[in-house]
């Protein structure tokens, strides 16, 4: 069963409006092409989400100083991610028992998903120990939900991104602008976008996760797997990710 936790309104309107500003003027330059579609996206189709990374070790600096405009947000939001692993350190713990001095770091962007964007249930990256979503607009047209496979088969794990007909919906969530939704991210964690996206959808992406040089030093790709046991497989299918 996913584990996960809800929080209303932990950004105000003002906030809201700011963050909506700030993405639309921003020096397209730092707007890239974000992850996961590589592997749900059928040939010649276009990429269907852009971010802004806010949080992550790969920042360059000119992407800081832009930011510098929203750091009180950032600020806010740092210290959210650090509450939220208190709120799931048990199961973090359990996560990472086999990692010796592990290393962590906040990841995050602001998203913007094109009109009929479709994310099919998947889990996360293994590296990935927290995820979280924050509406910037209004997610009417397309609810994040939580699914859990009908069949619980070895064939589901051989690739993260899955179609929907696998699942049976658990909860589906009515976000609201400035809302938090987060969640363990684990073998059980199949999520995903349902329905189509009818206008542009802007959200804010947050995840806890192990440090990338911490897993390159200490990972092949291939053996990074949840609570370890038998999905290893599904990490081939992501191999790099689109960071
Ligand atoms: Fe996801």
């Amino acid at each position: 069963m996913i584990k996960y936790n809800l929080k209303k309104r932990i950004l105000t309107k003002k906030e809201i409006i700011r963050l909506l500003n700030f993405f639309n003027k921003i020096n397209p330059k730092l707007i890239r092409n974000y992850g996961s579609n590589r592997y749900s996206l059928k040939k010649n189709q276009k990429q269907m989400r852009q971010a802004i990374m806010i949080f992550g070790s790969k920042m360059n600096k000119s992407s800081l100083k832009e930011l510098s405009e929203i750091n009180d947000i950032l600020d806010k939001l740092k210290k959210i991610i650090i509450k939220l692993t208190k709120t799931f350190s048990t199961e973090i713990d359990n996560r990472i028992k086999n990692c010796k001095n592990p290393k962590f770091e906040i990841f995050g962007n602001i998203v913007k998903a094109n009109k009929n964007y479709k994310l099919d249930p998947h889990t996360d990256h293994p590296s990935f120990l927290i995820s979280a979503i924050i509406p910037i607009t209004d997610l009417e047209s397309s609810s994040t939900c939580f699914y859990e496979p009908i069949n619980d088969s070895d064939l589901l794990f051989k690739k993260n991104f899955q179609p929907i007909k696998k699942f049976r919906l658990h909860k589906k969530f009515n976000l609201k602008e400035g809302d938090i939704l987060s969640w363990l991210v684990d073998k059980n964690s199949w999520h995903g976008v349902m329905g189509k996206v009818r206008k542009d959808r802007l959200t804010i992406n947050l995840h806890y996760k192990l440090h990338t040089d911490y897993i390159k030093n200490n990972f092949e790709y291939e053996t990074i797997k949840y609570p370890l046991d038998k999905n290893s497989a599904l990490v081939k299918s992501f191999l790099y990710l689109d960071e």
